[in-house]
């Protein structure tokens, strides 16, 4: 049968951080683990979806853990350095950080107020930022995880180092795959880091398949194929569940739905594409993303500086 919801024990003590938790997959991460009593924090940018999530969470899980809102946008350093400070500020511990949130393939290229391109900033920049402000306080808290959602589209993902922020021509595809690719490097990249540290935190990462939600908004062919191919959100939620529950897993692993060509399924270990193995353009995007975002994390490097361009 392979792992489900019922699967997953109690999480009562646990403080648990899920970034877009206010739809789609983020919402089902969220809903399972409050229902299971840990204390979770919904970081959303838009604070009536996030109220109106929150309240239906509160009401699916009424006698469990703390359910709280908490704003972070993504698409803007200084939301993001906000709440870090208050989750610090307001928890002694965070047992799991689920880097979640993500947009895909807007038209036109947009940038976030930083000036990055929407998808690179939001998907991965915000994120790498995200975990460097609160790892003290992951790595604080013992048996601790960081979970980064990736994709399907990693596979097709290429780092342009020429040209990171799609200033000389936005394609929208490519440009989410290099954002997806950027996130399943930098998972690995900080399990790496983690390990040369000597840390017991593990970062992991996963992938939903093709699971209908919002996110395929933005595309009309895939917002017509979401009935007919998509699984249910609570169905894409499985994955990242899966790396953020599951026991004996190590740094650098990733899963996805294990049916026909990773779409659909049961959680099962995922296939890494060769260029998310490339240690060296890991350890430059690392480099790369701590001098965009101005987040320095205090780790060894695993990898000599690249010398390899693109
Ligand atoms: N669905 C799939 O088939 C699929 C496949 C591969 C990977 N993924 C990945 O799965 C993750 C979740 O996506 P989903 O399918 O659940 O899509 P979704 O329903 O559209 O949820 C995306 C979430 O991210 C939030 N978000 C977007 N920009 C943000 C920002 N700047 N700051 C904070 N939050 C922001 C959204 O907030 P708003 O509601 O305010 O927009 C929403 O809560 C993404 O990383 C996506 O790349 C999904």
């Amino acid at each position: 049968m392979g792992f489900s919801e019922s699967d997953i024990g109690e999480q009562r003590g646990r403080v648990v951080v899920v970034t877009g938790a206010n739809s789609g997959i983020g919402f089902e991460t969220a809903r399972v683990l409050a229902e299971r009593g840990a204390t979770v924090v919904m970081a959303c940018r838009n604070p009536d979806k996030g109220e109106a999530a929150a309240a239906q969470i509160r009401a699916l899980a009424p006698a469990e853990g703390e359910v709280a809102l908490l704003p972070l946008d993504l698409a803007d350093l200084a939301s993001v350095a906000g709440f870090a400070r208050a989750v610090r500020e307001r928890f002694d511990r965070l047992d799991l950080l689920i880097n979640n949130a993500g947009v895909m393939m807007p038209k036109r290229r947009g940038e976030t107020a930083d000036g990055f391109e929407l998808q690179l900033g939001t998907n991965h920049l915000g994120h790498f930022a995200l975990t460097g402000a609160l790892l003290e306080l992951v790595r604080r808290t013992p048996g601790a995880r960081v979970v980064t959602v990736s994709s399907l589209a990693h596979r097709m993902g290429h780092i342009d180092f020429e040209d990171l922020q799609w200033t000389r021509s936005y394609k929208r595809m490519p440009a989410y795959g290099q954002s997806k690719l950027a996130n399943l490097l930098f998972a690995r990249e900080l399990g790496r880091r983690l390990a040369a540290a000597g840390a017991d935190t593990i970062s992991v990462a996963a992938h939903p398949g093709y699971t209908a939600t919002n996110l395929q908004n933005t595309v009309t062919a895939f917002k017509l194929f979401n009935p007919v191919v998509g699984q249910s959100a609570a169905r894409g939620a499985l994955p990242t569940l899966f790396a953020a529950v599951s026991p004996g897993l190590q740094s650098g692993d990733y899963f996805g739905p294990g049916g026909p060509f990773e779409l659909r399924g049961r959680p099962r270990p995922a296939k890494v594409s060769q260029r998310a193995q490339d240690e060296a353009v890991a350890a430059r995007l690392w480099a790369v993303s701590e001098e965009l975002t101005g987040v320095r994390y205090e780790l060894a490097a695993s990898s000599p500086p690249a010398t390899t361009t693109g």
